[in-house]
């Protein structure tokens, strides 16, 4: 082959490799939970529940089972504080969810948007804590389980 047409096989090869953005994306994510997350939720998502910082692990997917807590997830000030674009906020959470919720993943979880980001983020409730309790005894209720 030619220079020219290695050049253009190559660019081609570039623009179709599906995994590529998605890659990218993925790494920004990790990249925005070490640097504004992980400093109290840990690298692994334990967390520190002695101190109040709830664990992510094998836990933080069944929130998104029902709608307020799937809401609730982007609504907590950790992620409002990194004042993070809409895109990053939902790449950011989706990533977590998808890193930590272990066996507490539903099925057919959907990635978060970028307009839900601005929606949910827009309409936090006032008492976040009081809110997360509400879930947590609701979720409990329903039958799942969380380590604490
Ligand atoms: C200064 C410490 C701190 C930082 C930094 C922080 N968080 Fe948090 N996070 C907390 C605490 C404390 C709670 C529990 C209280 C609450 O729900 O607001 C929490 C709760 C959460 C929850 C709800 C989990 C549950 O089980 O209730 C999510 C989701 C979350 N944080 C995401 C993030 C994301 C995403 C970032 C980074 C963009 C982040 N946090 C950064 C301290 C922090």
């Amino acid at each position: 082959m030619k220079p020219a047409t290695v050049l253009f096989a190559l660019s081609l090869a570039v623009t179709a490799a599906p995994g590529a953005l998605a890659q990218d994306s993925y790494q920004r994510a990790r990249n925005d939970y070490l640097l504004h997350c992980s400093g109290c939720h840990g690298q692994d998502g334990i967390g520190n529940p002695a101190k109040g910082i709830p664990q992510f692990k094998n836990q933080i997917g069944h929130f998104t089972r029902i709608p307020e807590g799937r809401a609730f997830l982007m609504q907590v000030p950790g992620l409002l504080s990194a004042r993070l674009s809409d895109d990053r906020a939902a790449a950011v959470t989706t990533w977590i969810i998808r890193e930590f919720a272990g066996p507490s993943l539903p099925e057919g979880f959907q990635p978060y948007t970028g307009a839900e980001a601005k929606r949910f983020r827009e309409a936090r409730p006032a008492d976040v804590i009081g809110k997360r309790n509400a879930l947590y005894g609701e979720l409990l209720g329903l039958g799942y389980r969380f380590e604490q």
